[in-house]
């Protein structure tokens, strides 16, 4: 794999070597020689409706999805408190799939998912790939609404949401799914082990391959994980047809 200047120093960030070649000007990433590089069931919850939990969401379009969004007044509170939805971002026809726990303030702002610092990392950790958040890529949310105070979304409130990334996915039918955070990744596996478990392992989400990894937040306070982060990356690269 050949690497710009500014994927190198990415790399670099991210703690992971960089070599180059002695025989050819080609860059590399790893060790010289080898080119390496729960969601419960929705509580009869007062304050959360029906939301994506309706059939007919599986047979919408883009824009209907969108738009069914847009208006979606299940989760009273964060319909409330929302300034917009948060639909997603990118190529529809992607290969790659990344799924975040749920919009933050900048995101619930500027009605995009992963626009805060640490989307800026995201972006860079998809720059090393070789990819940018409008092709071959697309970004979303287990939840499309800004939880108050950014607090975990709660279990109805991704099961109330799910349909609608469940059509995203049937819509975009991406090659591989990659689980941004313990929220995230516990969410789609129904599952309440802990990341560094869910990490490293094979899974599927509706057929489709998913890598679990840090949430970009959490490597902006760890940095020194973006080296494990990078390998989950490779793996996921790795399950591309
Ligand atoms: N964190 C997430 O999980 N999603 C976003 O969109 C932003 C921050």
């Amino acid at each position: 794999m050949l690497l710009s200047v500014r994927q190198r120093r990415i790399l670099a960030d991210m703690g992971i070597p960089v070599w180059r070649s002695r025989d050819t000007s080609a860059t590399g990433i790893g060790p010289p020689g080898a080119e390496v590089s729960a969601a419960g069931v929705p509580a009869a919850a007062p304050e959360v409706g029906s939301g994506a939990q309706d059939s007919a969401v599986e047979t919408l379009d883009w824009e209907a999805l969108e738009a069914r969004v847009r208006g979606c007044q299940a989760c009273t509170e964060l319909a409330r408190e929302r300034t917009q939805t948060v639909f997603g971002v990118g190529d529809r026809r992607a290969r790659w799939l990344f799924i975040g726990e749920a919009p933050g303030a900048e995101e619930d702002r500027r009605g995009e998912p992963f626009v805060g610092r640490a989307g800026q990392l995201l972006d860079n950790m998809l720059l090393a790939l070789g990819l940018d958040r409008h092709h071959d890529v697309f970004i979303a949310n287990v939840l499309k609404c800004r939880p108050p105070g950014n607090r975990d979304p709660k279990p109805e409130e991704s099961a109330a949401c799910r349909g609608y990334l469940d059509r995203q996915i049937a819509l975009i039918q991406p090659e591989v799914i990659v689980a941004l955070g313990r929220i995230a990744a516990q969410s789609l596996l129904e599952s309440e082990e802990p990341l560094g478990r869910l990490r490293g392992s094979e899974h599927r989400y509706q057929g489709v391959p998913l890598v679990a990894t840090y949430h970009p937040a959490y490597l902006l306070r760890k940095p020194g994980d973006k080296a494990r982060a990078w390998q989950d990356l490779q793996r996921a690269r790795s399950c591309l047809a």
